[in-house]
């Protein structure tokens, strides 16, 4: 892998992405923070060497770098994920390369159902903690001890400064900000019942599908991480209806103002 990296770095050096101090892998409900970015560079995923090979539905994929809230900043507009059929460590490539690029700080977002129930859809949970439900890792595979300590440790793996921060923005902005453990299944199908069930019991607050490979390889680079979910659909197992997708990117939408204002406030405080 360290010849794959050294030559999609290359590439994107090359294009101008000149040392970014911060990368945002943009999920659903913060798409639109692209339209505070002075774009510099972008590039489609189709493009980089060695990135994953894009997807029907993945066409609009693109790395981006430019200048957000003052800071330099390379920003994943669409993630990969393990349901798609790619590898764990396809989808957290692109991870590696950013931070080979220079960032060493990531900000992740996703949308995310919520276990525990005082959570409402349309509200926003900040990650503190999580369950790797996929059945694999991004670190299990030959020479992962040349890029880093193979048994990565995961005592913090969100940052706790940049929680505070994240707390302190959304107090001073008046948004509700939830905690909780985020539980990451492979999908793509919805869970069942029986799964909320266990998920609640096993310890879970929120559960979605992607960010805990992105964060592990976050952890095993060295790099301080935060994640946001913003919460759009409940997952109750006494009371569950069919999901609804177009209600679910409502959600995402209604959210996504508040989302923007914690990342740009962040990112300004960086
Ligand atoms: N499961 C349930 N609800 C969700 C998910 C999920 O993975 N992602 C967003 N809402």
């Amino acid at each position: 892998m360290i010849k794959e990296i050294e030559e999609t770095t290359e590439y994107l050096i090359h294009k101008g992405f000149d040392k970014p101090e911060i990368g945002i892998i943009l999920g659903t409900g913060l798409g639109q923070l692209i339209n505070d970015v002075e774009i510099i560079h972008s590039v489609s995923y189709n493009h980089i060497p060695y990135f994953p090979t894009a997807t029907v539905e993945f066409h609009k994929g693109k790395l981006i770098y430019g200048i957000l809230s003052g800071k330099k900043v390379v920003i994943m507009q669409g993630r990969f994920h393990l349901y798609e059929g790619y590898s764990l460590q396809d989808v957290t490539f692109p991870v590696r390369i950013m931070k080979r690029l220079g960032i060493s700080t990531l900000l992740v977002s996703n949308a995310a159902g919520a276990i525990n129930l005082d959570m409402k859809k349309g509200e926003i949970m900040l990650i503190t903690d999580h369950l790797n439900l996929l059945g694999d890792s991004p670190l299990a595979f030959k020479g992962v001890s040349l890029l880093g300590e193979r048994f990565a440790d995961m005592s913090e793996p969100y940052d706790n400064d940049l929680n505070d921060q994240f707390r302190s923005i959304a107090k001073e902005n008046d948004i509700t900000l939830h905690e909780g453990v985020y539980a990451a299944m492979l999908g793509p199908q919805l869970e069942t019942k029986a799964e909320y069930r266990m998920l609640k019991i096993i310890g879970s607050d929120a559960v979605g599908m992607s960010t805990v490979p992105e964060v592990i390889v976050s952890n095993h680079l060295g790099l301080r991480v935060a994640a946001v979910s913003v919460i759009t659909d409940e997952c109750d197992p006494d009371n569950l209806k069919p999901v609804n997708i177009d209600e679910i990117i409502a959600m995402a939408n209604k959210a996504e103002p508040q989302m923007i204002t914690l990342f740009k406030s962040l990112i300004e405080k960086l």
